[in-house]
């Protein structure tokens, strides 16, 4: 487990809200960074923003001052994963992920390549079982249940170094009640009780005020806010909702 007094302190963001970069052509990407994006307390770009435009990217998000939270999911051997986070192209990756499924000599790894960042180094947060798998497919992994994968690789995951976990909102109640306040919660499947997106995937969603009433550090926000009409009133409404 982490010897810091929290990573939070650390990341010391100006809002729970990551806006999910989820858009694969750069000049649209560029531009919402440039917008939306200096109004979130981070900016998730995937694989997909990151292998289209990631050095414009890196480079603006450095000049606007914007932590960035990298989500490439690594899974490897400990020494690739290792490197991979040492070599990271830039300070203002402030968070990362891995696959618990790595095992502990994985995260471990991981850890000790964050800290070679010292004071700003990035976040380390696990994925303990990707949100599309069902029980079915946990056992052909032989995972058995969900909630059995979350126990078992997120007790690893932080035990291995781990500062925290992604999870669905529908986990982060049991999180709380087996690890306390310590471990860094992420969670993804926020939707804002007016929104409205076709074709939604997010079947286990909760508000943004649900979320973190159930101990959510982080509300990664995508659809919600790059879909509706003024993304910056989208935010500002999620922002408006975690005060009140
Ligand atoms: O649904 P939304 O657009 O808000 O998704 C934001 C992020 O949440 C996505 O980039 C993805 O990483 C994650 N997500 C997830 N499970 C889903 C759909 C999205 O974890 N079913």
């Amino acid at each position: 487990m982490s010897s810091e007094p929290s990573i939070r302190t650390s990341l010391s963001l100006k809002n729970p809200v990551c806006l999910s970069l989820d858009l694969s052509d750069p000049e649209k990407g560029l531009a919402v960074l440039e917008g939306v994006g200096r109004q979130a307390g981070m900016v998730k770009a995937g694989p997909v923003p990151f292998l289209s435009y990631g050095e414009p990217l890196l480079r603006q998000a450095e000049r606007l001052g914007i932590p960035l939270f990298l989500d490439l999911k690594w899974h490897d051997i400990p020494n690739t994963v290792h490197d991979a986070i040492r070599s990271l192209p830039s300070s203002a990756i402030r968070m990362i992920t891995i696959h618990a499924l790595g095992g502990p000599s994985m995260v471990r790894a991981a850890r000790r390549a964050c800290e070679l960042w010292g004071e700003n180094r990035p976040a380390l947060v696990a994925v303990t079982a990707l949100t599309h798998l069902t029980d079915e497919e946990l056992g052909l992994i032989g995972l058995s249940t969900r909630e059995e994968a979350v126990r078992r690789l997120g007790a690893m995951a932080l035990e291995s170094g781990a500062d925290g976990l992604v999870l669905s909102p529908k986990e982060l109640l049991l999180a709380r009640s087996l690890w306390g306040s310590a471990p860094y919660l992420v969670t993804p499947g926020i939707r804002p009780r007016d929104s409205a997106i076709a074709g939604d995937d997010q079947s286990n969603a909760a508000s943004p005020g649900e979320a973190h009433a159930m101990g959510a550090d982080l509300l990664v926000v995508g659809r919600p806010i790059l879909r509706a009409d003024s993304p910056e009133k989208a935010l500002a409404a999620i922002l408006r909702e975690l005060q009140g």
